[in-house]
């Protein structure tokens, strides 16, 4: 492993003003987003889909510092016969690609998850650096509800996690390490906080024992949030001032940055938060934006797997792309959002 290279990247990754486009959707779940603006989900149209956002040359080369590619996505080319990943890395981004195999059941512990996917793991990883792929992610999934999480949950997936993160670095792979704690319950913001505090302990814990470098990682969290169902929502500076506090406590400041995951956040909301948190200022890390949804629900619906509709989802993918740039040096207004190009 050469450190200072992985650091190297690592830092490109949360360049403030730029941040990560999560385009990883699995095939279950790209077709979910593309049953809501009712396009099929074949591979053809999901190659235009994805071709569309990676030729967003402004987007691209201006506000994207990578993307998260799925598997098919890596060995796909564009409809003129150009790798995608050539797309992204011409723009000047950096290719990544998820490497979690999904979730399963944890046995004993009903309702719970735990991500697969580190059989062959060190295989696959050589594979998609050959191809071009500096970093990676895998996604660990912890829900809050009665009786849950279980420490039983937290534990495996932490461990899972710095599993997948040293065999990362091994082959010269920056891994994004998400764990993420959902917020779809109605439970309040401080019991999303708790869980977080404890997952994240626990996971900083089993990345010290399984001696993965700090500095040649990006944590993706969620943010200290108020479950979509509770009656309470939090204000925009609460979620900050809690989301700031909860990691200062929990992350090293040798983590070179933090990209945050929207995970279902509104658009705006997504936006807002992070940059929220940016004005706090005086952070011992970069913090910035790895959304998926909240990047791209906007360009789904402008687009709507329509070939003349190419020009306006592009629009609609580099406006939110440059709201979010600018909200991770905390420059963002919502007075701004009027104003699409
Ligand atoms: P969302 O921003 O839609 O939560 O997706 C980010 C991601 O990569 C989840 O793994």
């Amino acid at each position: 492993m050469n450190l200072a290279d992985l650091n190297k990247v690592a830092l490109a990754m949360v360049t403030p003003g730029k941040g990560i486009l999560a385009a990883d959707e699995s095939s279950g779940t790209i077709k979910k987003r593309f049953d809501a603006i009712n396009v099929e989900s074949t591979e053809e149209n999901r190659r235009d889909y994805r071709e569309m956002l990676f030729r967003s040359t402004e987007a691209m080369s201006k506000y994207v510092s990578g993307v998260i590619l799925y598997d098919e996505t890596i060995w796909q080319n564009a409809k003129d016969g150009t790798p995608l990943i050539k797309l992204i890395e011409q723009a000047g981004s950096i290719p990544g690609i998820k490497v979690d195999e999904g979730t399963q059941a944890l046995p004993q512990c009903p309702g719970e998850l735990v991500t697969v996917g580190l059989d062959k793991l060190a295989e696959r990883l050589k594979k998609y650096y050959e191809r071009g792929a500096r970093f990676a992610k895998w996604r660990a999934v912890i829900d809050i509800g009665t009786g849950i999480p279980s420490m039983t949950a937290i534990n495996v997936n932490a461990h899972a996690l710095a599993r997948y993160a040293a065999l990362c670095q091994a082959a010269q792979i920056v891994p994004i390490v998400e764990p993420e704690v959902l917020m779809d319950g109605d439970h309040d913001i401080d019991r999303c906080y708790d869980v977080t505090q404890r997952v994240l302990n626990k996971t900083f814990q089993e990345l010290r024992v399984q001696r993965v470098e700090l500095e040649g990682m990006v944590l993706k969290p969620n943010m200290a949030i108020s479950g979509k169902k509770c009656p309470k929502q939090a204000s925009v500076e609460e979620v900050a001032e809690k989301t700031v506090r909860l990691l200062k406590a929990c992350v090293p400041a040798a983590v070179p940055g933090i990209a945050f995951l929207s995970g279902g956040q509104s658009d705006e909301e997504a936006t807002a938060h992070l940059n929220a948190m940016n004005r706090i200022g005086s952070l011992p890390w970069k913090l910035t934006f790895s959304y998926g949804r909240a990047l791209q629900a906007a360009p789904q619906k402008a687009w709507s797997g329509k070939a003349e509709n190419v020009a306006a989802g592009q629009r609609a993918f580099t406006h939110r792309a440059r709201m979010n740039a600018l909200a991770s040096k905390g420059e963002w207004e919502t007075g701004l959002e009027k104003k699409v190009a």
